[in-house]
């Protein structure tokens, strides 16, 4: 049992049971860096208000500043016996420093820290998820789709042939998709307010200013990002309660993994010998211990598996929150495994498909059989017919029931004669309608979409 930072009222020792169902240490390590930010804007915020001299504050702030290097070296070692990462870093300040330190938690609480932290933390993480992570899986995507730009494949809608359609348009959905994911979370981590003083719910006796002040000037210096959102503490009870952020950020991680769950879908279903559009790397493949002839998709089956994490994760901290009586309760510590853990999936998912996307092979000799489905073309009749004068309603109702007879018929529609086919329009001419049985005139025909 490690020191903690409210012995005072208590006269028992705490149950060992009690101990280890309230610690958090076991997952909240990752907030160390941040909690140590946040000590040394608070040590500074002290000093100007008059509770530490510049010769104690300085004497903080080089422990601290110790600390912060090796939690960044990796050097950092964990206490297992601390409640809780906050509570380990003021017990080591305490080794090294004493009664000074002490003085450390006027008018602050955890609670204060804790969402202090937090919020920091999901600023970096989103950054650093955008930056690395997304960026890579993106470019993946975008060299993919420009490799392959001739190539056309047939679309889908309810799973059945629709139209043919460029391959690097069907990427470039899964690019928009990405882009648009970026932009939500830079939306929601700018909407993060950072900010200190509402101590344990009820603000502290230091002025607000002093805060933001500081607050602003310290993080500017260790040059975190503009976008960090300094505003005062307009209502403490609101400031220590308010999880909305870590509610926002799972919600568009989970639409992230909703996003690499349908991608990884179509990639499957590609795979099949029935559609047999992909070859999948055997580095990102898997095998099966009796059946010695399979290949199989399992790192995309494990993405769209791990989708459910995600939505679990939301509904887990939604469902924390909504009975919650203000201000903090100790059910809000259980918001972090959630938060850390859509983090840690979403960037697993985005590397392994980085590397699959890479690796990916087309195999065009049998899109172009599929190509051949003369179903595909049935929208380009309808426009020719159009064209032709006929009504679109007239036009569908011709060519539904051509397509029709002609799965009945060997050879199909091109198959035909021009009699037969003026049977079903006067409008038909063999020898045109042929030509539009052509996968690239059927893409160059649609002009509405921007290239
Ligand atoms: N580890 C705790 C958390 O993450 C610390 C806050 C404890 N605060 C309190 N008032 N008991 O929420």
């Amino acid at each position: 049992m490690s020191k903690k930072l409210w012995g005072g009222r208590f006269a028992k020792k705490t149950d060992p049971l009690v101990e280890k169902f309230t610690k958090s240490i076991h997952y909240d390590y990752k907030l160390a860096e941040y909690d140590v930010i946040g000590s040394i804007t608070h040590v500074q915020i002290l000093k100007n208000a008059g509770y530490l001299t510049y010769t104690e504050a300085f004497s903080i702030i080089k422990e601290l500043i110790l600390i912060l290097q090796s939690i960044r070296k990796g050097l950092f070692k964990l206490d297992s016996k601390s409640e809780d990462i906050h509570s380990q870093i003021q017990n080591m300040l305490e080794k090294k420093l004493g009664d000074l330190v002490l003085k450390l938690h006027t008018a602050r609480s955890r609670n204060d820290q804790v969402i202090f932290a937090t919020k920091i933390y999901c600023k970096w993480a989103v950054l650093s998820l955008i930056n690395k992570d997304m960026k890579h899986l993106i470019n993946s995507i975008t060299k993919l789709a420009d490799e392959n730009k001739n190539i056309i494949i047939p679309g889908f809608t309810h799973l059945q042939h629709a139209q043919p359609v460029y391959l690097k348009d069907y990427f470039g959905a899964y690019e928009s998709m990405l882009r648009r994911d970026v932009r939500r979370l830079l939306n929601i981590s700018q909407n993060i307010e950072i900010f200190m003083g509402a101590g344990a719910l009820a603000g502290t006796p230091i002025v607000s200013k002093e805060y933001n002040q500081k607050i602003e000037k310290y993080i500017r210096e260790i040059g975190i990002d503009k976008s960090f959102n300094i505003k005062p503490t307009i209502n403490s009870l609101d400031a220590v309660s308010d999880r909305d952020f870590v509610i926002e950020i799972i919600s568009a991680l989970s639409i992230i993994a909703m996003h690499l769950s349908r991608l990884a879908e179509d990639l499957i279903i590609w795979s099949t010998k029935e559609f047999d559009f992909i070859e999948i790397d055997e580095a990102f493949c898997t095998g099966s211990s009796l059946m010695p002839q399979k290949k199989n998709p399992d790192v995309l089956e494990l993405v769209r598996g791990y989708a459910s994490r995600l939505y679990g994760n939301l509904v887990s901290v939604l469902t924390m929150m909504k009975g919650l009586p203000l201000t903090y309760n100790r059910d809000m510590q259980l918001d972090k495994e959630p938060l850390f853990n859509s983090f840690e999936i979403v960037s697993s998912e985005l590397k392994v498909l980085s590397g699959l996307i890479k690796t990916l092979k087309f195999n065009k000799n049998k899109i172009k059989e599929h190509l051949k489905d003369e179903s595909l073309y049935a929208t380009d009749l309808v426009y020719y017919l159009v064209k032709k004068g006929e009504s679109f309603k007239k036009a569908h109702d011709i060519v539904g029931k051509l397509v029709k007879d002609s799965l009945e018929r060997e050879g199909g529609i091109q198959g035909m004669s021009d009699k037969d086919l003026k049977r079903y329009c006067a409008k038909f001419v063999k020898s045109e309608i042929l030509k539009l049985f052509d996968p690239l005139e059927s893409v160059r025909s649609k002009k509405s979409i921007k290239r």
